[in-house]
């Protein structure tokens, strides 16, 4: 079966945004990152461990009625460095935007340590270098690697 039979599964939407070629198992992830519980309302459908050609197996994420901030893209490619985010409007692709890992990330996470410079009431934007397997603060040198999402500052 081919990469479309397979999406069959999961329908079209009018309006919003679908972000696809999310990395199997990290859809949930992503909706944390959205800030999407369900309380807000909105119509979310989930694809996860859903058959691709470009990539074995991928996860894909559809929200109806919600387009992304480009903060919220620069977190989204933290996570999901080889999504597309595609913009739906009336049912077609308006905006399709492939996401590359950034090279530094400011402003959006908070450091860790409370030591840090930006934990110590002054007005200094966070701002940390992406490494290959997390996050290192710019400021203090710390790693985070995991739970990115917790430390999100938005
Ligand atoms: N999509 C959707 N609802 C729409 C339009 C598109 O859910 N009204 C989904 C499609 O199912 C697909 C993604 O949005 O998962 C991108 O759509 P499209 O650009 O038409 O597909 P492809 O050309 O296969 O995308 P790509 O080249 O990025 O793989
Ligand atoms: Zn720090």
């Amino acid at each position: 079966m081919s990469e479309k039979d397979t999406e069959l599964r999961v329908s079209k939407i009018r309006n919003g945004t679908v972000i696809d070629h999310v990395a199997a198992g990290e859809a949930l992830h992503v909706l944390a990152i959205l800030g999407i519980d369900g309380s807000g309302g909105e119509s979310v459908s989930l694809g996860m461990n859903v058959p691709s050609e470009k990539m074995g197996l991928k996860d894909i994420v559809k929200v109806e009625g919600r387009e992304m901030s480009e903060t919220e893209l620069d977190v989204l490619s933290l996570i999901a460095p080889r999504a597309t985010v595609n913009i739906v409007r009336d049912y077609a692709v308006v905006e399709k935007t492939e996401l590359e890992a950034p090279d530094e990330v400011v402003g959006l996470l908070r450091c860790p340590n409370r030591h840090c410079i930006t934990n110590a009431g002054e007005p200094v934007e966070t701002r940390f270098d992406v490494i290959p397997d997390g996050v290192r603060c710019a400021y203090c040198d710390t790693i985070v690697r995991e739970s990115i999402t917790d430390r999100l500052a938005v």
